[in-house]
């Protein structure tokens, strides 16, 4: 049994488990079918090892960098996820202020349980507002515009999502649908789904499963706000976004909600990178647990990662205070790897720093 002073990012997983209702908890950590893409999230992380060197200056360590050119105090940002009021009653106002005060960037959810307008008032930090694409396009305009309004800095639009993953769990449990709040008051108020309507339903109602590559010019044409596509897994696709003129790439599979035996996303992390050739940020998401995990990306050619399942358990666990305590032991820990490898600074991580199942052996 885990004692209540947690010293470690997944030891909030086990008190999360204790204070959520088991349908809350299981929506928050289930994935898609068997769950193997789960697993293997964490687990790819697990078979790559770490190359230190020796003998060098560590005496000052800087974990600093900039995302999109805004300084942030480690490359570790907040991954848009659903729903905050679930785990903790002041949700997303929580993990904002938890951001902020960890000095880097929330990704605020479009299924967030506080509006636009009202995180944006929670505090004064850079923030991300993350988009679907839905059917009625009229819809996502106006989220944009008032995300716009409201002084978030950039669009993350998550195109993994046609429609939704089977999420066995949720099917199970019959998990509701949780009311969105970003919808209230929007010209569309028929779109907003009863309580007790099943979660899964009003999704594949909402989103638009038509989507091509072509409209994301539509989006384009739309907003000034860099954009950050988020959901690539291959090389194929880095290259379109790229040409598609997005600001920046996120390797993720939705943190496996989606697709079963979708890769681990740090197994594919080098061929999105390699695609991109330096045009835009490449960032990660999914199964970053350890400060040794955001090493491992950033070796890989990732300019940052973002967490999801962490936030949401430190939340849950400990509010606000469990939310800043899960980014501050994630970027204690990567100081600490960082100066056990022989690097002072985030530009000093490189692909020499960390060997693959697929390297040679020297
Ligand atoms: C998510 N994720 C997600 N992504 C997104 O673009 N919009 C969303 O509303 C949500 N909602 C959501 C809810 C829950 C409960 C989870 C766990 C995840 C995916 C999220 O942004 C991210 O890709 C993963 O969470 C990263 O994996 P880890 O860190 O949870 O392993």
């Amino acid at each position: 049994k885990i004692s209540s002073d947690p010293v470690k990012v997944e030891d909030f997983k086990e008190l999360a488990k204790l204070a959520l209702p088991k349908m809350y908890y299981d929506f928050y950590a289930g994935g898609a079918e068997d769950e193997h893409t789960l697993r293997d999230n964490i687990q790819a992380f697990q078979r790559i090892t770490i190359r230190p060197r020796v003998l060098v200056d560590v005496s000052q360590i800087d974990t600093s960098t900039t995302i999109l050119g805004y300084p942030i105090s480690s490359p570790i940002l907040v991954a848009p996820t659903a729903a905050h009021k679930l785990a903790f009653h002041e949700g997303e106002l929580a993990t904002a202020r938890a951001a902020a005060a960890a000095k880097t960037i929330m990704v605020l959810s479009y299924s967030s349980s506080f509006s636009i307008e009202e995180v944006a008032s929670s505090c004064n930090a850079v923030r991300f507002f993350q988009l679907y694409i839905f059917k009625r396009r009229n819809v996502s305009r106006q989220l944009l515009e008032r995300a716009e309004r409201y002084g978030y800095k950039a669009i993350v639009l998550t195109v993994d999502t046609p429609r939704l993953g089977r999420r066995e769990n949720d099917i199970r449990n019959k998990m509701i649908a949780v009311p969105e709040k970003n919808l209230e008051g929007l010209v569309t108020i028929d779109v907003i789904p009863d309580q007790g309507s099943k979660f899964e339903t009003f999704a594949n109602k909402t989103l638009d499963d038509s989507m091509r590559w072509e409209d994301i010019q539509w989006l384009r044409s739309i907003t000034t706000l860099p954009i950050l596509i988020k959901g690539i897994l291959t090389h194929e696709d880095a290259t379109k976004a790229v040409e598609a003129g997005v600001d920046g790439i996120i390797v993720s599979n939705h943190g496996a909600r989606q697709l079963d035996f979708a890769p681990a996303t740090v197994t594919v992390l080098e061929e999105v990178v390699h695609a991109v050739k330096g045009k835009v940020p490449v960032l990660l998401d999914g199964g970053v647990r350890r400060g040794t995990d955001v090493f491992k990306a950033l070796a890989l050619g990732a300019q940052a990662v973002l967490i999801g399942r962490p936030v949401l358990y430190g939340l849950a666990a400990k509010g606000e205070e469990g939310v800043r305590t899960v980014l501050e032991m994630l970027k204690n820990e990567l100081e600490t790897s960082m100066a056990l490898s022989g690097c002072p600074s985030i530009k000093d991580i490189t692909r020499s720093h960390v060997r693959t199942h697929y390297d040679k052996l020297h």
